[in-house]
């Protein structure tokens, strides 16, 4: 057989695991043993299915983003609204445009996204896109989704500002938070627009070494 044969083989083997691999995961499979996270003001909190922010939990150092770099009124905590700008500042001297499309919610504003998921699209599509109320990192305030210049959050990844995003979000302390290799991990789709704020050191962490934040919480950070 030539080579060539082979090739297609190994290819289509590889299309099979990975169409297999997405028919098989279901949104609502990680939403089990819900712990309430006990910490929820530290820039690292782990929010996922799994850990859950108390319900009424609002931070206390939210800021407004400036309008430059956010369309309408959009808030973050202190210290990820300032990093977000310094980001977004640099992005722009380059000819880049990063702007903050949804930052900050609320519980019962995540609660009517998540219903409007179910409501539109079912609960299995639903549990893959959108976080249960009190599970959303945006709850958190360190959480930021971005559009770049073709102005569309959902087609992120095609603008020119993702390939920068890419490699300098981490420099600013944030990190792409559900990348297309780790669904069955983070247990949502690939977001390429959904940024989250941990820090510098951590971010570079994650980033040379190609973690999600629940890899590094399992190398780094002892939760028991
Ligand atoms: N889309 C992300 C997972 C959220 O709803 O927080
Ligand atoms: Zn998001």
């Amino acid at each position: 057989m030539k080579s060539k044969n082979y090739i297609y083989i190994i290819l289509s083997i590889l299309v099979i695991i990975f169409y297999t691999v997405e028919i098989d995961y279901k949104g609502e499979t990680h939403y089990k043993d819900i712990k309430i996270v006990a910490e929820p003001d530290i820039n690292i909190v782990l929010i996922n299915k799994n850990y859950k922010l108390p319900n009424e939990y609002i931070p206390n150092d939210l800021e407004m983003i400036s309008n430059f770099y956010s369309n309408d009124n959009k808030y973050l905590r202190k210290e990820a609204k300032k990093a977000f700008e310094s980001l977004s500042r640099d992005a722009s001297v380059l000819g880049y445009k990063i702007i903050a499309v949804s930052a900050y919610r609320d519980y019962e504003y995540q609660d009517r996204l998540y219903n409007n998921y179910v409501e539109e699209k079912g609960n299995d599509y639903a549990d893959k896109c959108s976080a249960r109320p009190g599970h959303s990192e945006h709850q958190t305030g360190l959480a930021v989704d971005v559009m770049g210049s073709n102005s569309d959050y959902d087609e992120f990844e095609n603008s020119i500002e993702f390939e920068w995003m890419k490699n300098n979000a981490h420099k600013y302390g944030f990190i792409l938070r559900y990348p297309q290799n780790k669904i069955q991990i983070t247990g949502f789709k690939y977001e390429p627009w959904h940024y989250r704020y941990v820090g510098i050191k951590v971010a570079k962490i994650i980033y040379e070494q190609d973690l999600t934040l629940e890899e590094y919480y399992d190398k780094y950070i002892n939760l028991n």
